[in-house]
């Protein structure tokens, strides 16, 4: 694997292998990798000629201070991880190299209400930060493919509205969540996790799997209730939201929508971390 953190020094490593019509696939992480980023680069690895990973812990998406500063760093580990997996070339910019001009956004990106719900509510200017680097690390790396994670539902739709904005020539490709044995969704956010914070937090896998057998048999709006009651009584301290919506929309379902794809998600606090998780119904 050879590590770049310079954007003049990548680009030309990369450009003549485009220039030969080899495929690029892309893989943007924040690091303290696990098992649900390694996925993402053995997928791109089946479907391209040439596999980059970068790692930014991107500070202009976080909208709580504390969670930027308290977010797992864990370079060595993470760079053993990717030379394990195979992955070509690792892409490590600094905070300076990836903003020269400070972190200000220069473009709005048209989310329209895709912004206003589930994360977009509960996590004002995220959504924005997630465009404004994506759309940098796109312009950089110039990628065939690029694999992001069902894990972040939203964030899957938030870029494909991005990339249709801006007219990218990247194709985006939505990989299943890895989870644990425990249902636990893999996340890097687990790490902050307490042991017995880690076995309660199996509770937000276990809402939705209830919600998933029981969605033909009760109405929606008894099916999120009860799923926030759920999490409530099994250690989790705060729901942000236990959501039934279409999948392909994100608009919020209705108990006439049940023949269509549905997807539910959820957001929640145990401890100090914030979990997500969500589940295709169908
Ligand atoms: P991060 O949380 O590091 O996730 C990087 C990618 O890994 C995302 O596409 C995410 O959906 C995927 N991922 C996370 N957990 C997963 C799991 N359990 N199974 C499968 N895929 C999983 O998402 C981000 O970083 C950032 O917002 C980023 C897109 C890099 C922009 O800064």
């Amino acid at each position: 694997m050879i590590l770049y953190k310079e954007i003049k020094a990548l680009q030309p490593a990369l450009q003549p292998l485009r220039a030969a019509g080899k495929s690029i696939g892309f893989v943007p992480t924040m690091g303290a990798l696990h098992n649900g980023h390694l996925s993402l680069i053995e997928r791109s690895r089946q479907e391209n000629d040439l596999t980059v990973c970068s790692i930014f812990v991107n500070p202009t998406q976080f909208n709580d201070p504390k969670d930027f500063e308290k977010y797992p760093v864990t370079i060595e580990n993470d760079i053993a991880a990717l030379e394990k997996a195979g992955n070509d070339v690792l892409f490590l910019p600094s905070v300076t190299e990836m903003y020269p001009d400070g972190t200000t956004p220069k473009v709005h990106y048209n989310l329209d209400y895709l912004e206003t719900i589930l994360e977009g509510a509960h996590r004002p200017g995220h959504f924005q930060g997630v465009c404004q680097v994506v759309h940098h690390l796109l312009n950089i790396v110039q990628p065939n493919n690029l694999y992001l994670g069902q894990k972040d539902y939203q964030q899957i739709m938030v870029i494909k509205a991005m990339i249709r904005q801006f007219q990218l020539p990247t194709m985006v490709h939505a990989v299943p969540t890895i989870r644990e044995n425990s249902g636990l969704a893999m996340s890097s956010r687990n790490m902050r996790l307490s042991n017995g914070e880690r076995s309660h937090a199996t509770a937000i896998y276990e809402a939705l799997s209830g919600i998933k057998t029981a969605i033909q048999q009760q109405p929606i709006a008894r099916l999120e209730q009860q799923a926030q009651g759920y999490l409530l009584q099994h250690g989790f301290e705060k729901v942000d939201y236990v959501s039934i919506c279409q999948a392909e929309t994100l608009l919020p379902a209705t108990d006439a929508d049940k023949h269509l794809p549905l997807v539910a998600l959820a957001a929640a606090f145990i401890g100090p971390v914030r979990l997500i998780d969500n589940l295709l119904l169908q």
